[in-house]
């Protein structure tokens, strides 16, 4: 409307100056209409009268030349006759004739304008008709006419004129906005086509008007860069935040449908002595996915494991989250006791994740696990089916426990772009061939359209794996495999953790958080402390930072009384012996260190069994004075990259495996062996005595390659190569991608 106002309101303005303008030409042109009419009107009267007059002039008859006068003058429009003779020395008139116009006075009144005489009756018309006898003058016949009603009319005429141009204005506004309205529209869904890359609405103006296309594909260009505020399509130079996610979505995606699935769910509902909480599991894959989704919206299907999760859901088995202010909706899928015995803790994590890690626990294969294995994750591909709401959604598959969705949901969905992130390491072909079911997962995993590892070594162990157990294409230019007439796209794609964390606006000033952890173990003033946070994982290398403490103890006696290691541990996969025996391990091996050491209410370590919500655990990170990541084997470690985020004070420092995917992207941190107790002390001792100008260097690279390698960046990537993937998809699809020689035909 606004848009029409520009239009109509000049438009207006100047159709009124027009009409004002036009106003005294309409009053003059009819002014001389009317005198015209009149001076024809006083020659027909002078015509009649002539005779008659000529008589009576001759008889000298001056009261029956009045008497005819008068009658003359009985017309409404004629207000007075006259006669003068040829001398001008005689007239003869009607009563009323104007006293200013006398015989004398009659030549000059003669003259134009001066045959118009102003009255109090109003403006009067003098007409001057010479009367002739025998080819002789006799005398001038004078008419006067009443004009007032040439005012009257032109009030009249000006009421006309007004209307008119009122009714011109308003038609030509009507015409205008309508135009206007109809033309905008056009213009606005012909600039969505060229933008969409379809031409000028119909695919016939992308032929008339090819000269468009660049500047459609300029356009384009222009707004993707200004939605995610880069000027390059080098994702590099990208800064990444949930807003670029979105951008992303937007532009490079068009909003598409976003599905996540993983076994574990980002929030669990729980009753506890009768009250309904929710808990936030202690789960890399969940720290780095949550904030994903929180920025784009979505579906999440995982399994529904709470205690109180049934509650909760609606009738379609969703519910909405965070559950304060939901942005995504969880899609819970439920599995009896029996499917959860044999794919989670059977097959997933006492088969693959001890495959998968290097930490020298044997793997146990039962074929009963593998049927539930497979069961499962047909009933997840069932719920990715229910949930789509097109043919294509774009489906991001977690972890190890469905590796065979991806194929699945590939034959019921074909158009589907999935995207499945491995989020621990991915052995060399020597240790995966001990797998039983080994073709059936790899040919499963193959159903993705990217396969994404954290680190390129676990991209070479999975393509040589691939390329030693299945009869597949494996370009390695590209990193490409190629099986069953489908491509799956393998690559590097690190994960990391938001940035800012969520938490951070709500973090206590650092020496708040440190008196708060004194206060709760008991670290009395002046005691450094460590600080590890881990599930109780045996590949997490807690029995190995122990002993790092203990040699620590023994080869700096320094620290007896001064340094204090809290461990917390969130008990994980419980059910499973392994697990029950590493526990007993850890807590066995912490009471014999404490025992040993032991002085008054000081002990080294102290072990805190329970999971802690994410307040908690950034409550640690920033008390303390170092922080130990020692996994025997890790696809990432987010843990690292959480101190980091943690440390806004630039202090604190990082003891890091060498052999998780972190180390590969921290090398500022001390990085170590676990296995080589003795290193691991000394990288305590080390940390322990650095200055704080050499932590705040460290820290200070460490926190800006968080900063710039985010969770946003990892999800981003992937998604930023699911859309050229998309794309290409498009372009190859109605041609196909091979280009077939002609062929002359035989003659
Ligand atoms: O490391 C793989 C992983 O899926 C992580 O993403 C996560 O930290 C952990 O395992 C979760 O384990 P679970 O879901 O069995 O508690």
């Amino acid at each position: 409307m606004r848009l029409s106002l520009r239009f109509v309101l000049p438009l207006l303005l100047a159709i009124g100056l027009v009409a004002y303008a036009v106003q005294p030409l309409v009053d003059q042109l009819t002014l001389k209409w009317f005198v015209r009419d009149l001076d024809i009107r006083a020659q027909l009267i002078a015509n009649t009268v002539q005779e008659p007059l000529v008589d009576l002039v001759h008889a000298n008859a001056r009261s029956k030349i009045t008497a005819l006068f008068n009658r003359i003058a009985e017309d409404e429009r004629v207000y007075a006759i006259g006669f003068c003779d040829a001398q001008r020395r005689q007239f003869t008139g009607t009563r009323n004739f104007p006293a200013s116009v006398g015989c004398d006075s009659l030549d000059r009144s003669d003259k134009g304008d001066g045959r118009l005489l102003a009255s109090a009756k109003g403006p009067l018309h003098l007409a001057l008709e010479p009367v002739h006898t025998d080819g002789a003058l006799l005398g001038t016949l004078v008419v006067v006419h009443d004009m007032s009603f040439v005012t009257r009319r032109s009030e009249e005429t000006k009421r006309y004129v007004f209307w008119f141009f009122a009714g011109l204005g308003a038609l030509v506004s009507l015409i205008t906005v309508v135009v206007a309205q109809l033309s905008w529209r056009g213009w606005v869904q012909g600039t969505k086509a060229l933008l969409r890359g379809e031409g000028l609405l119909r695919p016939a103006a992308r032929v008339a008007m090819p000269e468009l296309q660049p500047l459609a594909r300029d356009l384009r260009t222009l707004m993707h860069e200004l939605e995610t505020g880069y000027r390059s399509r080098d994702e590099s130079q990208i800064t990444w935040t949930p807003e670029t996610l979105r951008a992303i979505l937007r532009a490079d995606l068009r909003g598409e449908e976003i599905l996540v699935v993983s076994n574990r769910e980002p929030y669990i509902h729980v009753r506890r002595d009768g009250r309904l909480e929710v808990q936030r599991p202690a789960s890399g894959l969940v720290t780095a996915l949550e904030p994903i989704m929180r920025a784009c919206s979505g579906t999440w299907i995982a399994h529904g494991s709470g205690t109180a999760d049934r509650e909760v859901v609606d009738r379609h088995d969703r519910v909405g989250v965070p559950p304060d202010k939901p942005r995504y909706r969880i899609r819970r899928v439920w599995l009896s006791a029996e499917e959860e015995a044999g794919y989670y803790y059977g097959f997933s994590n006492e088969g693959l994740w001890p495959l998968c890690h290097i930490a020298h626990v044997r793997p146990i294969f039962r074929a009963e696990d593998w049927q539930r294995y497979v069961a499962v994750n047909r009933r997840f591909a069932k719920a990715v089916v229910a949930e789509s709401r097109s043919a294509n959604p774009i489906v991001l598959v977690q972890d190890y426990h469905l590796a065979l969705l991806p194929k699945l949901v590939r034959d019921e969905l074909p158009d589907a772009t999935i995207i499945t992130f491995w989020h621990i390491p991915w052995p060399n072909p020597e240790a995966f061939s001990i797998l039983p079911w080994r073709q059936e997962v790899l040919a499963g995993l193959l159903g993705s359209s990217i396969l994404g590892f954290h680190t390129r070594f676990h991209v070479n162990n999975f393509v040589d794996t691939v390329d030693r157990e299945l009869e597949a294409r494996v370009d390695r230019e590209t990193f490409t495999v190629s099986y069953g007439g489908r491509s799956t796209a393998v690559k590097r794609y690190p994960i990391s953790i938001e940035w800012p964390p969520a938490e951070a606006a709500h973090w206590p000033s650092i020496a708040d958080c440190r008196a708060a952890v004194r206060a709760r173990y008991a670290i009395a003033e002046g005691v450094a402390i460590g600080v590890g946070v881990d599930r109780m994982d045996y590949t997490k290398g807690i029995l190995e930072r122990f002993s790092a403490v203990e040699r620590l103890m023994e080869l700096e006696p320094q620290w007896l009384g001064r340094f204090t290691f809290v461990q917390i541990c969130a008990p994980t996969r419980s059910r499973i012996e392994e697990y029950q025996a590493f526990e007993a391990r850890v807590r066995a091996l912490a009471e014999k260190i404490n025992a040993r050491f032991q002085r008054g209410p000081w002990s080294p370590i102290v072990l805190r069994v329970e999971h802690a919500e994410p307040p908690e655990v950034y409550e640690h990170f920033r008390a303390a004075d170092v922080c130990f990541v020692s996994s025997l084997h890790d696809g990432m470690n987010l843990v690292a990259k959480e101190f980091v985020a943690a440390r806004d004070d630039e202090r604190g420092a990082l003891i890091l495996s060498q052999f998780t995917g972190a180390a590969r992207e921290l090398p500022e941190a001390l990085v170590v062996n676990p296995y080589d107790t003795d290193q691991c002390a000394a990288a305590f001792h080390l940390a322990l005595t650095m200055s704080t100008g050499e932590q705040r260097d460290r820290m200070h690279i460490m926190r800006g390659l968080v900063r710039e390698f985010n969770v946003y960046r990892w999800a981003g990537r992937m998604l930023l190569d699911a859309a050229t993937m998309r794309r290409r998809g498009r372009i190859a699809e109605p041609a196909g991608t091979t280009v077939v020689p002609l062929r002359r035909e035989a003659p």
